[in-house]
């Protein structure tokens, strides 16, 4: 795992992780309490291509979508400290790796296998879940993914047993150790 260089100020926070890692909510809990603005790949392309992930997956397919996503994650602009949530697929494209490097620390949030795969399944709309096996499928993605995951992180939370908000709370800890002052956070009033 590569860590965070300390006293480089002003860097974003990345939220990457498997489909139902929770990146989405968590970047909402972190937007919360620390003030700064929010950015997600998946949004991004969405609202570029006015439609959901799951028709762009079908009509134009899975390149469209990955270029797309790339293209997100070049436009995000990091003059200030944001949060970036990134799609659970942008650890496949060495340029995104580039891109997140130069800009964020990066924070993976795993969790084990069963979690994941419960929470991924409360919705039904993850285009490449779309298979007979969806359970096994997971399985695959996952322990390609895992890797890299952590081939590219500077900081883990295992988020398989925590709420939304430990987790929040478990990320901004791990950034002031690595880092005094990573942001400053807004105290959560609820
Ligand atoms: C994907 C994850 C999804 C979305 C797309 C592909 C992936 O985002 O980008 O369905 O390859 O893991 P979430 O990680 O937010 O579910």
């Amino acid at each position: 795992m590569r860590y965070w260089v300390v006293n480089r100020r002003s860097r974003s926070i990345a939220l990457i992780g498997m489909m139902g890692a929770g990146k989405s909510s968590v970047g909402r809990c972190l937007n919360r309490r620390t003030g700064l603005a929010l950015h997600d790949t998946d949004e991004i392309v969405a609202t570029s291509f006015g439609m959901s992930i799951a028709e762009i997956f079908a009509k134009h397919g899975e390149d469209k979508f990955r270029a797309a996503e790339t293209e997100a994650l070049r436009r995000i602009r990091t003059e200030e400290q944001t949060i970036i949530i990134a799609g659970g697929g942008i650890v496949l494209r060495q340029e995104n790796l580039q891109i997140l490097r130069k800009q964020a620390v990066i924070v993976w949030l795993d969790a084990d296998e069963e979690a994941l795969f419960a929470r991924v399944s409360r919705k039904q709309d993850r285009p490449l879940l779309q298979t007979k096996n969806p359970r096994k499928t997971f399985a695959q993605i996952l322990g390609a993914r895992r890797p890299l995951y952590a081939n590219i992180a500077d900081v883990r939370v295992d988020t398989s047993v925590l709420t939304d908000e430990e987790v929040a709370v478990a990320i901004l800890a791990k950034l002031r150790r690595i880092n005094p002052k990573p942001v400053s956070p807004i105290p959560a009033t609820a």
